[in-house]
């Protein structure tokens, strides 16, 4: 068995799947289902001291539609979008005291972390609702500059209208940073312009870590009736979404070097695999246990530690941040590094012809009974090796 600990924010965490902040984080009772399930820690549901933001959860509307927009009923497949509106905890911040000590004990007895999600209305609130946390024993509390519901919210000056704009996101952490003693975690939008940008900031300004990242919002359409899903805007994401937010882990990553939380996409094993490999040190997964339950968490862990297993790969810690490593600098590096073209091998050549449909150089063309190259036209754009279901294609160097 692989060594599935990892270290952040100071801490030491059993393995590296925790809940996001959700619905599955609402109360006492459903953190403490994290943590029964395996979790390494769960993220309370943003506590606030914002009564529209809180109500708004209690109006939440949910649809899960499938890749061609369509409501999916059902078994959910993996390639779901989940789409939906809920606003913070439904519970305002001074109401959680209580939960939040008692969720702490049940955390320590277990092995697990609490963290509190916070989104204020002020400045000050910030503080007061952050050293709340920090009073009930919480050992990190996760600032959410990234609830997308906030841009459709009037009066709701937080969320994504924080994390959009680097300095406002800045002063929040600052300003907390300097309140409490725990390390602070801010959770990014992906609707900033360049979240390595916002992620400098808030690390300048005392951030320990950066979650990366929280979704987008989006308009999703029924066509049939001509109306949009749930009445409008809401915010949209699912295990789609992985290849956005993993750019922004790898970014974050090779550039800051600052601790990160993954978030938006992980479905399973196979997605918190290609996170940590590009650099985030944590995943919380939220989503997709609202569909397949708590137990998907220990089903998740199971198989980080067989995948590990399965590759002589001791810890977790041992491919933490490889691919980044791997992948270039820039793309300038590309255009630098020796040519290559592809060579067909006839007798493993099928004539599906799926090469010579995709090659835009004028590489390869229909023959009689054979592929036909024009070595001298291809510049190695993979994209023939890439299609082809025989292994027929390989490249050789070009002189
Ligand atoms: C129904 C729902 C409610 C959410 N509520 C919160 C919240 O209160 N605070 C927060 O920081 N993120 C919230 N999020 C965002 C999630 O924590 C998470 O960042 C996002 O769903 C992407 O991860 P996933 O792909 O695992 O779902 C919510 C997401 C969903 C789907």
């Amino acid at each position: 068995m692989a060594d599935l600990g990892v270290e952040f924010c100071d801490l030491h965490f059993k393995n590296p799947i925790i809940v996001s902040s959700i619905e599955a984080t609402n109360s006492l009772d459903r953190l403490k289902a994290c943590i029964d399930n395996g979790a390494a820690g769960a993220i309370v549901k943003t506590l606030t001291d914002m009564p529209t933001m809180a109500t708004l959860t209690k109006h939440s509307k949910y649809a899960i539609l499938d890749e061609t927009g369509e409501i999916i009923k059902g078994k959910v497949p993996r390639n779901f979008v989940f789409y939906s509106r809920s606003g913070f905890s439904s519970t305002l911040y001074e109401g959680w005291e209580k939960d939040l000590k008692a969720a702490q004990v049940y955390a320590d007895r277990n092995n697990a972390h609490i963290i509190a999600s916070v989104g204020a209305s002020s400045l000050e609130s910030w503080a007061t609702i952050s050293m709340m946390a920090e009073d009930c024993g919480v050992p990190i509390v996760e600032l959410n500059l990234g609830c997308p519901h906030t841009s459709h919210m009037s009066g709701a000056k937080t969320g994504v209208r924080i994390g959009q704009v680097p300095e406002l996101a800045a002063e929040v952490v600052g300003r907390v940073t300097a309140a409490v003693k725990i390390p602070v975690l801010v959770k990014l939008t992906p609707e900033a312009a360049n979240l390595t940008d916002v992620a400098a900031s808030a690390k300048k300004a005392g951030a320990a870590a950066v979650t990366v990242n929280s979704r987008f919002t989006g308009f999703a359409v029924d066509i049939e009736t001509g109306t949009p899903r749930i009445g409008g805007p809401a915010a949209v994401g699912g295990p789609w979404i992985k290849y956005v937010t993993l750019r922004w882990v790898h970014d974050i990553y090779s550039s800051l070097g600052l601790p990160i939380a993954g978030s938006n996409g992980i479905f399973d094993w196979r997605d918190a695999i290609s996170f940590i490999m590009s650099g985030a040190r944590i995943m919380q997964v939220g989503s997709v246990l609202m569909l397949k339950g708590y137990d998907w968490v220990r089903q998740m862990i199971q198989d980080i530690d067989a995948f590990l297993d399965e590759h002589g790969y001791g810890s977790v810690e041992e491919i933490y941040g490889m691919a980044s490593r791997n992948a270039v600098s820039s793309y300038d590096e590309q255009v630098g590094m020796g040519g290559i073209s592809a060579v067909i091998n006839d007798e493993k050549c099928t004539r599906c012809w799926n090469c010579v449909d995709c090659c835009f150089y004028n590489a390869l063309s229909r023959g009689e009974d054979k592929v036909i190259q024009n070595i001298d036209n291809c510049i190695g754009c993979e994209l023939c090796f890439n299609v082809c279901p025989f292994e027929a294609v390989s490249f050789v160097s070009k002189k």
